[in-house]
């Protein structure tokens, strides 16, 4: 058994919601303010934190961006009984926050290097969080590829930037699909790992970062290898096990790996060290 020696705080800071951001009918995105009083809270893309609400017990979300000294955007998925609840909060309303957990993505060994970020639904939360890092620290970065889908247009997320904000970033191109046709949308339809091989982004000197469902990360890995790239190339999240991101459940091992210890980011050469359960 692993030990723990993360320096994140078991007990939650209480923190007030400052705004709630409706991104579909089931994700909403809470803006909270950061823990005060020497609580170590400072996030790095791909981190998660633990949210906690009294009545409905607590449940590990990515942070989806922080705000220095300001605020934490947490993105949640209304998916049972506890998220219910907390769909139905509103600003000015508390939860309890600790944290950060897990590696993060690796944010320097990517520096001077073109990105392809591939998501779907609301596996965008994470990633967005390192896409937004590459833009504030634009330099560091070259070109960014971004290729998102989900089932339908009302289940994209973060609509505002991906079709006004972040087309216009410098060296960046966002590409959009939805599943199938819709009256509303004249843009591309399909399942996003058959758009990332049309769109066949050069693996040269590009790193691949992907989060979604399982089974759009499983053929977006085939379609990168088709494409030539090689499995330290391609880096992914497995934030989806991450419970008490302690060490302590026991509900996150593939083998004797605690993917909490050792990730929840992982690029595919380390995945591929793992039994095959990923
Ligand atoms: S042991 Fe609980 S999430 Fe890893």
């Amino acid at each position: 058994m692993h030990k723990c020696d993360c320096e994140s705080p078991l007990t939650p800071s209480v923190v007030e919601i400052m705004d709630i951001v409706e991104e579909t009918s089931d994700v909403k995105t809470f803006y909270v303010k950061k823990p005060e009083g020497g609580v170590p809270f400072d996030v790095m893309p791909g981190q998660l934190a633990m949210v906690s609400h009294v009545p409905v017990g607590e449940g590990m979300f990515s942070i989806s961006w922080q705000e220095e000294n300001e605020y934490l955007q947490v993105a949640i998925k209304r998916v049972g009984l506890m998220t219910d609840e907390l769909h139905r909060l509103e600003v000015g309303q508390q939860l309890g926050i600790r944290g950060p957990y897990g590696n993060g993505f690796p944010v320097e060994e990517c520096k001077g290097k073109d990105m392809l970020f591939i998501g779907g639904g609301i596996g965008l939360a994470p990633l967005r969080s390192f896409i937004k890092y590459c833009f504030k620290h634009r330099e560091d970065y070259g070109k960014i590829t971004i290729v998102y889908g989900s089932r339908s247009y009302d289940d994209l997320c973060f609509k505002d930037e991906l079709f006004e904000k972040w087309p216009k970033e410098k060296n960046t191109e966002v590409y959009v699909t939805i599943d199938n046709p819709e009256v509303c949308w004249d843009g591309h339809c399909g399942f996003v790992p058959a758009y990332v091989e049309e769109l066949n982004v050069s693996p040269e000197n590009t790193v691949a970062v992907t989060c979604g469902p399982p089974i759009m990360i499983k053929f977006v890995l085939e379609s990168l290898e088709k494409m030539g790239y090689t499995d330290e190339q391609v880096i992914t999240t497995l934030e989806m096990r991450m419970k008490c991101g302690v060490g302590k459940c026991g509900r996150c091992n593939i083998g004797s790996e605690y993917i909490c210890l050792d990730g929840p980011v992982f690029n595919l050469a380390q995945l591929r060290e793992l039994p095959p359960e990923w």
